[in-house]
């Protein structure tokens, strides 16, 4: 039912608020009688995922890697069967998958299983799934399963389930962080904190859509595209192209910006449109001196900025879209959704189909 919107993308991203919320709601209650016994003795963590799953999970590698302070390691589950992750007794393996279905990342855990199996009397069966499909495949192959309570996802592009994918994995990131006396309960209430923000901020987010549809109107005929972030918002860099291909079929392309310095930025001249995701934290300084680089080739800038953006950077930008103001960690959780909009509504003025773009489905069973 679209309940009186166009197409189901656009319904799923504005459900994202209320959907944050359920999500929010439901792990809230569990921070403080934990729903999972961790091992506090794990020394890494894996991740095995696919899309735009594999992208939750870079966001993921960071938070563990800055909060927690132990090593991890991201596989695409097409890759994990030709590349197996070296892996220790004590390494927790987490799929995440919207599906739960996705045949890449079923597999990828069955081998993980497997090899654990094999050496049943040292390894220990730590496998932790994610998904929006608490009663899929995915769930009957792991040892816990974190549910990401987004509802239905009819859009082929996955849009509010990612979202919740980040708030699930910043929980699990918590817990672990607090488990391991990694951070302090005062920390992890201050975040309670931010996060119980999101969903006013979320709606602040989707105010901006009036100002992306004139840019998505600028960009319609357009070949190429990059999408440059930095630090935790280059894996939004990354999701955000993802978005724009398989909506749009522009060919975009997401992109660390300082390693887009290292010769792609060859590509560039005032064809080629760059969406910059530069908010203001510690990575800004550097990511304006990458813009100014890019400036300098021609191309049109679309800035995703934070409120305190300063005004003598301001006018590097062709375009602005300013979000609300949030701890650094959590800024990926609003910086991907003026990308999700600036797809839609690029598809729709490029009158395709969105919810169903051509030669993909929505789930990759075996
Ligand atoms: O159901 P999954 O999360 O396992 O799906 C993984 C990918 O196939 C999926 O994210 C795909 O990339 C989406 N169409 C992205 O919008």
């Amino acid at each position: 039912n679209l309940c009186g919107f166009p197409h189901f993308m656009l319904k799923e991203i504005q459900q994202q608020p209320e959907s944050v919320q359920i999500c929010l709601a439901h792990y809230f209650h569990a921070i403080s009688e934990p729903l999972l016994s961790v091992p506090v003795n794990l020394n890494e963590v894996h991740i095995l995922a696919c899309g735009t799953s594999y992208h939750a999970g870079l966001i993921t590698q960071h938070w563990i890697e800055q909060l927690v302070n132990i090593p991890v390691r991201v596989r695409s589950g097409s890759e994990f069967q030709e590349a197996p992750l070296p892996m220790t007794a004590n390494t927790l393996t987490i799929g995440i998958t919207q599906s739960g279905e996705t045949a890449d990342t079923l597999n990828a855990i069955a081998l993980d299983k497997q090899r654990r199996l094999a050496q049943s009397e040292v390894f220990q069966p730590h496998l932790l799934g994610i998904t929006n499909q608490p009663n899929s495949a995915l769930s009957q192959r792991v040892d816990w399963t974190m549910p990401t309570l987004a509802g239905t996802e009819i859009g082929v592009a996955a849009t509010k389930t990612f979202l919740n994918q980040l708030i699930v994995c910043f929980y699990f990131t918590l817990e672990l962080a607090l488990s391991r006396q990694a951070i302090s309960p005062e920390t992890v209430q201050a975040y309670w904190a931010e996060l119980s923000t999101l969903p006013a901020k979320i709606r602040a987010v989707l105010q901006l859509e009036t100002q992306i549809k004139p840019i998505a109107q600028a960009m319609i005929n357009q070949q190429h595209c990059m999408v440059l972030g930095r630090g935790i918002n280059q894996a939004i860099a990354l999701e955000g192209a993802l978005k724009l291909k398989e909506t749009t079929y522009l060919h975009a392309e997401g992109y660390s910006a300082g390693e887009f310095m290292h010769g792609p930025i060859a590509l560039l001249d005032e064809r080629v449109p760059v969406i910059a995701i530069a908010p203001t934290d510690s990575t800004h300084a550097a990511m304006i001196a990458n813009l100014r680089q890019v400036k300098s080739h021609g191309s049109p800038i679309i800035g995703i900025l934070t409120e305190d953006v300063p005004p003598e950077t301001a006018s590097l930008f062709d375009h602005v879209l300013i979000l609300p103001a949030i701890a650094d960690p959590l800024s990926p959780i609003l910086s991907v959704i003026p990308l999700q909009l600036l797809a839609y509504h690029l598809a729709v003025q490029r009158g395709l189909n969105v919810d169903k773009p051509r030669n993909i489905t929505k789930t990759l069973s075996e």
